[in-house]
């Protein structure tokens, strides 16, 4: 592929083949996978079961990627409205319930995407009690993890973990709106507080002067005082990781949409120009935005999915009923465009084109470079984004859970 290459924005047939593709590949999972969860990527194109860890046997609810596979039966069943997708999904709600009563692996401020695509999405949507209470059960405990007076919520490990304490994460954008859901269903604003407040200091602290963004910033935890970013998955602290800045678009809009914040609309603005002046010939990342084509790394298939969804999530923000801002829609027409390009690359090229070749929805994502974990492979959250983004291009009025 060459800079120049332009590609249009999904038309109707192709999006009807690229869903239905998709939901051959959730009718197989749906099989494979069983009542246990599969590992947060694939191997070789095929996704193993979830290896032990943390005291649970192989395929248990560990890990910060469960939800994902519920989250992609919710899908489904929107794009379809066939039962069968639900029953899975609800499923799975016995799993995430035992997990947050019986305390496994929840030292994560990943507790957002784990309970709000697994128990939100049906506290709300069927009224399940189970969900709400296990939904609640997690807010409760991703509060326990808001560290002051810093006003951030620690991303990883114990609190008294000399190497993550103070440390949070450009991720953790996404996980805030279990936070808002909470003071939704409880009244209780404290909930949504803490959410202002971490939305607020990432984006004060975790993006730079120059568009681009930390992976990981860290505080003082006794003074508050901000200290330094550091990456984790990214190829160097100064670097931009794809996948950091994917979250940013998204995750800045998100806490723009529950607050009505106008500094989170800019930030998500930053992140998504630096991104999409950052994307090679096919419109889809390589895994840091320092490299480009020609640099023979691998591309993060992920990082493109969450972005897809991102820009037109941005440019919902930007077009609502409240935002009659000159210049805006203009904007808002470019970052959905951009969406449906990078969109169309990943259905024309990173959709495996047999079972055979992996029961992943796309190929080529990159977990964690750097050690070499997940690298050129499917994953789960790349395989939830895509089918969100296929969603949201064929569901007209979909209702987010985030
Ligand atoms: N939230 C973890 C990751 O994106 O790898």
């Amino acid at each position: 592929m060459t800079a120049t290459d332009v590609r249009p924005s999904p038309d109707a047939e192709a999006m009807q083949a690229a869903v239905a593709a998709a939901l051959r590949t959730v009718d197989a999972n749906i099989d494979a996978f069983g009542d246990g969860y599969p590992a947060d990527t694939t191997a070789a194109g095929h996704y193993p079961r979830r290896p032990p860890t943390a005291g649970q046997p192989a395929g248990g609810n560990v890990g910060w990627t469960t939800s994902f596979w519920p989250g992609m039966l919710w899908l489904a069943h929107d794009l379809t409205r066939d039962g069968r997708y639900q029953r899975a999904a609800l499923s799975h709600v016995d799993s995430f319930a035992a997990r947050v009563s019986n305390g496994i692996d929840l030292d994560t401020h990943d507790l957002g995407f784990l309970y709000t695509l697994s128990c939100v999405v049906p506290a709300d949507r069927t009224g399940d009690r189970r969900a709400r209470d296990a939904a609640l059960a997690a807010a409760d405990h991703l509060m326990s993890r808001f560290l002051e007076p810093a006003g951030i919520i620690q991303a990883w490990g114990d609190l008294n973990d000399p190497r993550q304490r103070g440390r949070t994460i450009i991720d953790s954008l996404m996980n805030t709106p279990l936070l808002f859901w909470a003071s939704h269903t409880t009244g209780d604003d404290r909930y949504a507080a803490v959410a202002r407040r971490q939305a607020a200091a990432l984006r004060e602290h975790i993006v730079r002067p120059d568009g681009t963004t930390f992976h990981t910033f860290y505080w003082d935890p006794e003074t508050g005082v901000p200290l330094r970013g550091e990456t984790e998955q990214g190829h160097a602290d100064h670097s931009c990781w794809a996948r950091g800045q994917a979250w940013g678009i998204y995750g800045f809009s998100l806490n723009h949409r529950h607050t009505g914040d106008p500094g989170l609309l800019a930030a998500a603005r930053t992140c998504a120009d630096y991104f999409l002046a950052h994307l090679p010939a096919d419109h889809v990342a390589y895994w840091d935005l320092e490299f480009g084509d020609g640099s023979g790394q691998e591309r993060d298939s992920s990082a493109a999915a969450i972005a897809a969804c991102g820009l037109v999530e941005l440019a919902d923000c930007l077009t609502g009923a409240t935002r009659p801002v000159p210049g805006d829609a203009a904007d808002a027409a470019r970052y959905r465009a951009a969406a449906g390009r990078i969109l169309r690359s990943l259905m024309d090229g990173y959709a495996p084109r047999s079972a055979a070749e992996s029961n992943a929805l796309i190929l080529h994502g990159v977990y964690d470079k750097p050690k070499g974990v997940g690298v050129d492979e499917g994953n789960l959250w790349g395989d939830y984004f895509y089918l969100e983004a296929l969603t949201r291009a064929s569901v007209p009025g979909w209702n987010s859970p985030w």
